[in-house]
């Protein structure tokens, strides 16, 4: 608890600055309030919808940005506690970083909080084995489930036979050890213009199961990957997620209005910065950058991000780069920056809320 009143305390003093520049003096000069750490872009699935928001699968780009160095990426991190209260680990796969165990200690011993994590879920029995308070030191631990049935999982991941069913078998064996952690779960589902049945199960499965759910259209590059509109099923699916018959969402259903029905926002890139294995923040945005600055060069972050602003402002980025990138990431910026309560209210419940099997 005492936690979550610091975050919410740095939360409001970011918040309010950022409004302040936004709406009062018409300058997008924002500061995040978390960044997404995309530990390493090796994975040990090769997910055939796969994209980096840019076009290129994540496992097919290892060589471009090697993971730092551990005490590299200790120094990084506390450079970036410093000034962030929140912290979103990602990849390519987390979780087959090979110093994931230290660097998840040292987010817990920084003091990050929330600590969320979005994992295929494979290696979870294996870590747990090495590190029993592993659940302790994550928040919020998102599982890709794109379906129930365990073939189609093999045809999407496109990894080893039966990794399907073992993604399956983890989240039924472990929920109620990472619930009891203190972790919640939350099941991500990719849906493409093959899964809109799967999606469908996988919903159903949440509501059964008593998982928050958080589903995304699938996108390619800078945009979505299908026209979902068009496609059967779909507007049936949307409409059971949204109801009130419909699951218990992950994050504000404001947002899942918009990512959803494809409603138009504004996306502010600088609300949440991205971090590639090699400790770069690629500016002004993942999907379309001009430049990557190295976290480490800098004397904190805000010195990276004002040296960024200098050479490539982000004033209305949103408006002018008009690329429907929707992403729970994307879109939530532009939810932050118009109901930032909104936002902080919906995030608290899903950090304090008791599930069935808690
Ligand atoms: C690249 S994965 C990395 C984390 C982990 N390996 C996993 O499987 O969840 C991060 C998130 O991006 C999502 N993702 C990957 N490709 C996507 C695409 N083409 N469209 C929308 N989301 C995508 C995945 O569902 C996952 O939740």
């Amino acid at each position: 608890m005492i936690k979550l009143i610091h975050t919410l305390a740095q939360i409001a003093g970011i918040t309010a600055g950022n409004l302040w520049r936004h709406f009062v003096y018409g300058r997008d000069r924002l500061r995040p309030v978390y960044a997404i750490y995309e530990m390493t872009y090796a994975c040990n699935m090769n997910c055939t919808y796969c994209d980096d928001g840019a076009g290129n699968s994540y496992p097919d780009q290892i060589d471009k940005s090697r993971p730092l160095e551990l005490a590299d990426a200790k120094r990084m991190l506390g450079l970036l506690r410093r000034e962030l209260p929140a912290i979103y680990l990602c990849g390519g796969e987390p979780t087959i970083h090979p110093d994931f165990l230290s660097i998840l200690a040292e987010i817990d011993r920084l003091g990050f909080y929330p600590v969320l994590m979005n994992t295929n879920g494979l290696m979870l029995p294996r870590l747990l084995e090495r590190d029993p308070d592993m659940f302790r030191r994550i928040d919020i631990l998102i599982i890709s489930m794109d379906s129930t049935d365990p073939n189609v999982l093999d045809r999407l991941y496109r990894s080893k036979k039966g990794d399907g069913q073992r993604v399956i078998d983890v989240i039924k064996a472990y929920k109620k050890t990472i619930h009891g952690s203190g972790c919640k779960v939350v099941i991500n589902c990719v849906i493409t213009d093959e899964t809109i049945d799967d999606a469908m199960k996988v919903m159903n499965f949440c509501v059964d199961e008593d998982i928050a759910f958080a589903p995304v259209p699938a996108n390619r590059g800078k945009g979505l990957m299908h026209r979902f509109q068009e496609i059967r099923g779909y507007g049936a699916l949307v409409e059971k997620m949204l109801s009130d018959r419909g699951p218990r969402l992950f994050g504000s259903s404001k947002v899942f209005q918009i990512l959803m029905r494809f409603k138009s926002f504004e996306c502010h890139p600088a609300l949440r910065l991205h971090i590639t294995p090699d400790g770069m923040i690629p500016w002004p945005c993942q999907s379309d950058h001009s430049f990557k600055l190295s976290v480490l060069d800098y004397e904190s972050l805000d010195a990276l991000l004002i040296d960024a602003e200098k050479r490539h402002p982000v004033q209305g980025q949103g408006l002018r780069c008009k690329s429907p990138c929707y992403l729970v990431q994307n879109v939530s910026t532009h939810v932050y920056l118009r109901n930032p309560l909104l936002l902080t209210v919906d995030a608290v419940r899903d950090l304090l809320i008791k599930g069935r099997s808690d």
